[in-house]
């Protein structure tokens, strides 16, 4: 959702459009729907939804969606990615997710939230220490 005033939206805002991106997942193999919104710098919100498939292997999580179509929508700088799933605990995102939203989003604040409220809160460097980047090759 582009934001033409260049107002950053709160996390409630971002919340609301997480569990809307999570109603188009494709979760037939699991049935655990997931959406995401990623925020850019400039307040602009990508949203994500998990999408699963036959194969199973091949599934992509709601956040690497929401990552992929930004970058392929030419965004770069991120500031904030809420993730929604129906569980009382938080749904934090899975490793594979964690080096990617590292590589392309840096230290980003991460919102975990469920259909009712918010669930935790995190920095990306704790959730992944130690990473393996660029700045090792
Ligand atoms: N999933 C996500 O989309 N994001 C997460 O943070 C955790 C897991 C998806 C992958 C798969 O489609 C389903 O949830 C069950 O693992």
């Amino acid at each position: 959702m582009a934001n033409s005033e260049g107002d950053h939206p709160d996390a409630s805002e971002l919340v609301t459009l997480a569990r809307r991106a999570r109603e188009h997942a494709c979760a037939a193999y699991s049935q655990f729907k997931v959406g995401a919104a990623l925020e850019t710098v400039d307040g602009t919100v990508i949203t994500g939804c998990n999408i699963e498939n036959a194969t199973y292997g091949l599934t992509i999580c709601a956040e690497r969606v929401a990552m992929f179509k930004a970058l392929s929508d030419g965004h770069r700088r991120f500031t904030r990615i809420v993730i929604v799933a129906d569980t009382e605990a938080p749904t934090p995102p899975c490793g594979a997710c964690r080096q990617i939203l590292w590589e392309f989003g840096g230290d980003l604040d991460i919102v975990l939230a469920n259909l009712t409220g918010q669930t935790g809160r995190h920095r990306l460097k704790d959730l992944l220490p130690l990473p393996f980047d660029a700045r090792l090759l």
